[in-house]
């Protein structure tokens, strides 16, 4: 059984729908812990769900690695094999990277490598394509740069707003993010290959 940690900012609704899919017996893979950045609503599920729960707030360090050695540390106690970040709104500094990459992977509401970063839906409006997405990779120390593991398209309409557009891209994410978890926990998908095969 994979065991895999997810670390959020925001409403975690992304991480609720892994919640769900973990929990039918048949899924490979459990959620062992839930971890935060900040007072994040979406610790609300891992309660719900009965997953513990942690919180290493940003604000009471003084830099990324201060912040990203307390976030290793509490990971380390549940020695997960895989960490998922799903909303988390910070850079993990190279030392935590280095230490779960290719175990690391991320969502993102675009279709990589087009528009990296934290505003990729308001990007994909003010560019004013006609089709974004949505991607799930694994993270390395750049900026939503890493190896690709599974996308999909989603158009823009014409009268989208970032809210109704990224409305309709995070039921993508999640269903790619629950068949990228579960092609991992089967092997199907193997993580120590991605940066050469997948890229
Ligand atoms: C997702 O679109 C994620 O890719 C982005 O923030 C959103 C998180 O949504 N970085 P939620 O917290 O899972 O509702």
């Amino acid at each position: 059984m994979l065991t895999v940690a997810v670390l959020i900012s925001g409403t975690g609704s992304n991480l609720r729908a892994l919640l769900e899919a973990a929990r039918h017996p048949d899924f490979p893979a459990r959620v062992v812990v839930v971890g935060a950045d900040r007072d994040a609503d979406g610790l609300a599920h891992a309660e719900e769900f009965g997953i513990p729960s942690f919180t290493v707030p940003w604000h009471e360090h003084d830099s990324r690695e201060s912040w990203g050695e307390e976030l290793g540390r509490q990971l380390a106690v549940w020695t997960p094999d895989l960490v998922v970040l799903s909303g988390l709104m910070r850079l993990l500094p190279p030392a935590l990277v280095a230490e779960y990459s290719p175990r690391l992977i991320n969502t993102h509401p675009a279709y990589l490598p087009e528009f990296p970063g934290a505003h990729g839906v308001r990007d994909a409006l003010a560019a004013g394509v006609t089709e974004t997405g949505a991607s799930v990779i694994v993270v390395d120390d750049g900026v939503d740069s890493g190896p690709i593991l599974a996308q999909e398209r989603v158009p823009v309409l014409p009268d989208d707003s970032e809210h109704s557009l990224h409305d309709r891209i995070k039921p993508v994410e999640r269903r790619l993010l629950i068949d990228v978890v579960r092609r991992i926990a089967t092997g199907e998908l193997p993580l120590n290959t991605a940066s050469s095969t997948l890229s």
